[in-house]
């Protein structure tokens, strides 16, 4: 269903691997809603060629950037203004990635090197990217920019490992750049805590199976789905919420406010 809701927007998405990457789902619905947008992702990335379909049915360019680089995000947003024809409305950051998790480091035995790249893929891309957008003045005003986070910035899930700190550190930025964005020009930034979701980067953490399920019976509406997510996306980017701004916001069916659920009770209920 359409209602038109990013008619005449511009967009940059982050983070479109395959068609279960919560990007994908972003740019199919921003589509919908009648936005106009390029997609990226790191060159590597572009090598699985999937985005190609994505591009495709969605009639976007791509512009690969490594979203570590100040070089490649200065191209990004150049080139993004020169193919959509004007400044940007929407940034949806989409982007995460751990060498520990990857290589199955445990949290007290970490790799000091891969943690601070851990930081710079998954954190400190974000500032980069608001960084510079704000330094070429690429963005409207009123233009709402996303990053995607998870509640391991504020609570301790073991194997989420240091994942947790880049999302902390994500969110802190969120919080951060909005205030000076804000205040120069209008601009938005929040970021969006998600359920776990079937995905290629969430299907890494150790024992996602579990996690995932223990999740489900712990939120009252069950978990978010990844187009489900992309709606709530969808309402940011949207003039419908122009006043929000520096807040992480929880898209995760009430897990987060939700202490122990009668579903997990059950299981300990001695007969
Ligand atoms: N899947 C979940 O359970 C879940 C839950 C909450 C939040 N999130 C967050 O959602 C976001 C999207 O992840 P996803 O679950 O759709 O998985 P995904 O694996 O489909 O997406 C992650 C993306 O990051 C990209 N990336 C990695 N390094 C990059 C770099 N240097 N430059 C540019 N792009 C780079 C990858 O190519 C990939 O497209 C991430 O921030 C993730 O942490 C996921």
């Amino acid at each position: 269903m359409s209602n038109n809701l990013l008619k005449g927007k511009r967009g940059i998405i982050f983070g479109a691997l395959n068609n279960q990457s919560i990007a994908w789902k972003v740019a199919e619905a921003a589509k919908a809603q009648g936005a106009s947008f390029t997609l990226t992702n790191a060159p590597i990335a572009m090598r699985m060629g999937e985005i190609q379909k994505l591009a495709e049915s969605c009639e976007a360019e791509i512009i690969p950037a490594d979203a570590t680089s100040l070089e490649d995000l200065e191209q990004l947003f150049e080139k993004s203004q020169e193919v959509l024809g004007g400044k940007i409305d929407f940034v949806l950051h989409s982007i995460g990635m751990s060498p520990n998790v990857r290589k199955g480091k445990p949290y007290d035995g970490t790799n000091y090197d891969w943690f601070q790249k851990t930081l710079d893929v998954s954190a400190l891309s974000f500032h980069k990217t608001l960084q510079t957008a704000k330094k070429m003045d690429a963005l409207n005003e009123w233009a709402s920019v996303l990053g995607l986070t998870y509640i391991a910035a504020q609570r301790v899930f073991p194997d989420y490992n240091d994942m947790a700190e880049a999302k902390s550190l994500l969110e802190s930025i969120a919080r951060s750049f909005g205030y000076h964005y804000g205040t120069e020009k209008k601009v938005r930034v929040n970021t969006i805590s998600q359920s776990p979701t079937v995905t290629t980067a969430g299907s890494g953490v150790k024992g996602f199976d579990a996690f995932i399920n223990y999740a489900e019976e712990m939120s009252p509406l069950g978990n978010a789905s990844a187009e489900d997510c992309a709606n709530y996306c969808i309402s940011l980017f949207s003039d419908l919420t122009k006043y929000v701004t520096m807040q992480n916001l929880f898209h995760d069916g009430g897990f987060s406010s939700t202490g122990v659920s009668r579903k997990v009770m059950d299981r300990f209920m001695e007969d």
